[in-house]
């Protein structure tokens, strides 16, 4: 296995890393351009691989700079992690959007002409827009409310294009939203990892709107051992397989979870509902105990405290 992993360098893709380790691959390479990645997270990967490992700080939608890489490491398979998220979406729309199309047409077109084997690409259930009817499965409507989400879309629809017309080896994974360790708690942060800071940091937690929306939070762990399951079975190839919890959960239930957590009983702060939010979610995960014997392994209890203590040692270092 000689895998290149775009976007490896951040939350979700590090993890994805670190799987990829413990499979004694030939060789992984991280393209990342450190926007929000940070090299800190890729330390313990760097140090199980050692010279099979190489982070490349550069942008992965430089089309003849991927090409370059590829064919010198003779890379079989892309999993395409990069992206610009959600909040940046609410202050530069087509900036998001561009660069999200523009990081994933590159690798369509490399499958197409034979450069890689296999791409192993990334989704959201922010495409899908808000639950219609409890459990989203993978035919739920798409109905994306912001250009982050009509980008993550759009780029399920290029891939699937690619499979349809050039038959290209591709597999989507569409994660609902993801929590734990190395979450970006800075610029452009999530409920889950801002919370824990404000609260670290003395300040309020704050809820946009009622608190009442709900999301499926999933581990991390969990999202990146399914990940390497989408690669390993050839079943998913051309289909688009949700991973979640199963689970919904209200924002306002993931803050009072914060705040037991944290011992802190202070007062929260109310605030506008956020644009673009989506009011409800929940994962149908039946396709991916199907296809690749899924089931979420990190209870949302010891998940987040597991996060909690993550960020509490960060803080605290680094104070
Ligand atoms: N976090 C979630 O809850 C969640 C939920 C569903 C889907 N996803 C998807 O998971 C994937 C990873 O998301 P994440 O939460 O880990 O985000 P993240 O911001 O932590 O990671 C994305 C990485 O992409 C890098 N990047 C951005 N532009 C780049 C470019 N032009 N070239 C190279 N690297 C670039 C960033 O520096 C960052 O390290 C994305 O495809 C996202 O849509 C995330």
């Amino acid at each position: 296995m000689r895998v290149l992993v775009t976007g490896g360098a951040g939350f979700i893709g590090s993890h994805v890393v670190d799987e990829l380790a413990k499979k004694d691959p030939e060789v992984v390479i991280v393209v990342d351009n450190l926007f929000l990645g940070r090299e800190e997270n890729l330390v313990g990967a760097s140090e199980v691989l050692g010279s099979k490992f190489e982070l490349v700080k550069q942008d992965c939608a430089d089309y003849p700079l991927m090409k370059k890489l590829i064919g010198n490491h003779k890379i079989d398979v892309v999993f395409n992690w990069a992206v610009i998220p959600l909040p940046a979406s609410l202050e530069k729309p087509l900036w998001t959007w561009e660069q999200n199309i523009r990081m994933t047409q590159v690798f369509c077109e490399l499958a197409r002409e034979g450069e890689l084997e296999t791409l192993i690409h990334c989704s959201s259930s922010e495409a899908y827009g808000s639950g219609i009817g409890g459990a989203m499965p993978e035919t739920h409507t798409l109905d994306p409310k912001t250009s982050y989400a009509a980008s993550k879309a759009a780029t399920d629809h290029l891939v699937q294009s690619y499979i349809h017309t050039f038959e290209i080896d591709a597999s989507i994974i569409r994660p609902f939203n993801n929590y734990g360790p190395r979450q970006n708690e800075k610029t452009y942060a999530a409920v889950i990892p801002l919370t824990i800071i404000r609260i670290l940091k003395g300040e309020k937690p704050i809820i946009h709107g009622d608190g009442d929306q709900t999301r499926d939070f999933v581990y991390v762990t969990d999202t990146a051992k399914a990940a390497i399951k989408m690669l390993e079975s050839k079943n998913t190839r051309g289909k688009i397989v949700n991973i979640g919890s199963g689970r919904e959960t209200t924002i306002n239930e993931v803050i009072e979870q914060i705040c037991s957590i944290m011992g802190y009983d202070g007062e929260i702060e109310r605030t506008d509902p956020r644009p673009g939010d989506v009011r409800r979610h929940q994962a149908d995960i039946s396709l991916a105990r199907q296809l690749i014997d899924y089931e979420p392994q990190v209870s949302f209890e010891k998940g987040m405290e597991n996060t909690v203590d993550w960020f509490t040692k960060k803080f605290e270092d680094e104070d």
